[in-house]
């Protein structure tokens, strides 16, 4: 695979379909030949956003490409579209809602259109297991936790692949022409054993960045906000962009809220070590009890000698999510470091702001049930 592999079983692999082991952000951006996030940059984006969004601050967003490109457009007055999208294989944890909250910022902020594309057909095609009509619900079921992130209709367009095929399809044939299959192996790793389905299946991933010219006529740049693992489909859709006519897509990336155990990205498929919309209370502190934390043996041993929350799950939940004002997160991390705060404490508090969170988020959720038709590409 392009991305960077595994030789043993700790090493660092991050596919879009997998991501393993320690990850290296910096190496990633050697590797997928991205561009960090600089203070200039920043203060460009900080221009027109205000206070900077603490998912920047924090560098969680922490990449990206032809991201100075898309604001000195703006700047001259060509605005962009942001693009990002789910992959339905199950439902929505608490890790997708980190770039979907940024998206949102972002279009709060510029006022711009969102495509948001759900791949029923991705997941049907890489899940021997799957079938069509167990994706089309999950489609279903994930478009309501993104409507209840808080997008509005009018600027929020969801393009559901199965059933809305017609508005892509003669746009992936023109990518998919021309990307020779040797490109797309090398840049996702297809073997002899791989179907065909999944070998065309990037065009359609592709397809979205294009898809606001055909709609409106516009040829404005997408700027997609996502978690690196998806990298590997810009990469290719970059290099072929400018051959038909079109912009090409800009990329922000962030980090990888990890699961509740030692290590990895929280992932749908591991259940156990993920924390879902729509968990109830009683789930989220079974879970959030039995997380790995960076504590000692002991109580007396931690109060001692201090705990590691740089290895930490929960302590990675109150950076990403769940502590935005940073002097309380330094005193937090300070406190653990210290062993003036154990981590039954810790599981305490997040279990009580995770399932307030959850409470307000599945509110919204069902209320999403009653609007999600107005989100629809309209023909
Ligand atoms: P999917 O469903 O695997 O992931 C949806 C989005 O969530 C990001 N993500 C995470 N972000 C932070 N922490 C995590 N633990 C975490 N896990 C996943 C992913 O990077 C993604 O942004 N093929 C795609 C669907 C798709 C798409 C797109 C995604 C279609 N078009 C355009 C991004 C942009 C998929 O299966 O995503």
């Amino acid at each position: 695979m392009s991305s960077a592999n595994a030789e043993n079983n700790n090493e660092m692999v991050v596919t879009p379909w997998e991501v393993k082991g320690k990850v290296d952000y910096d190496r990633l951006i050697r590797e997928f030949g991205t561009q960090p996030l600089n203070p200039e940059l920043l203060a460009r984006l900080e221009k027109h956003t205000g206070k900077l969004h603490l998912q920047i601050e924090r560098r969680i967003f922490f990449s990206h490409r032809d991201l100075d490109t898309v604001l000195s457009l703006y700047e001259q007055g060509t605005k962009f579209v942001l693009y990002t999208g789910r992959g339905p294989s199950g439902p929505v944890h608490i890790g997708h809602l980190v770039p979907w909250i940024f998206t949102r910022h972002l279009q709060e902020k510029f006022k711009t259109r969102l495509y948001f594309q759900i791949t029923d057909d991705e997941k049907f095609l890489i899940d021997d297991e799957s079938t069509l009509a167990e994706t089309s619900k999950w489609s279903y079921e994930n478009a309501l936790d993104l409507i209840a992130v808080g997008f509005k209709p009018k600027d929020t367009f969801i393009i559901y692949d199965t059933k809305d095929i017609d508005l892509l399809y003669d746009i992936t044939l023109e990518v998919a022409k021309r990307i020779t299959y040797s490109t797309a192996r090398s840049s996702f790793g297809f073997q002899d054993s791989t179907n065909i389905g999944w070998v065309y299946w990037p065009a359609i991933q592709a397809a979205p960045c294009f898809i606001h010219k055909k709609l409106t006529g516009e040829n404005v740049p997408a700027l997609i906000p996502a978690a690196i693992d998806q990298d590997p489909y810009w990469r290719v859709t970059r290099d072929i962009a400018q051959k038909l006519g079109y912009c090409k897509p800009a990329q922000i990336h962030c980090r990888f809220l990890p699961g509740l155990g030692a290590g990895g990205k929280m992932s749908a498929s591991m259940p156990e070590t993920s924390i879902f919309t729509t968990d109830l209370p009683n789930v989220v502190k079974k879970k959030i009890w039995n997380a790995f934390t960076g504590g000692r043996g002991t109580a007396a041993e931690q109060r001692k000698l201090g705990a590691d929350p740089t290895v930490c799950s929960i302590f990675q939940y109150y950076f990403f999510l769940f502590e935005e004002d940073s002097t309380k997160l330094e005193e937090r991390q300070r406190k653990c470091c210290a062993g003036e705060m154990l981590c039954g404490e810790c599981k305490i508090d997040i279990v009580a702001q995770l399932n307030k969170f959850l409470e307000g988020h599945r509110e919204r959720r069902e209320k999403a049930k009653d609007i999600i038709e107005e989100y629809h590409v309209k023909r």
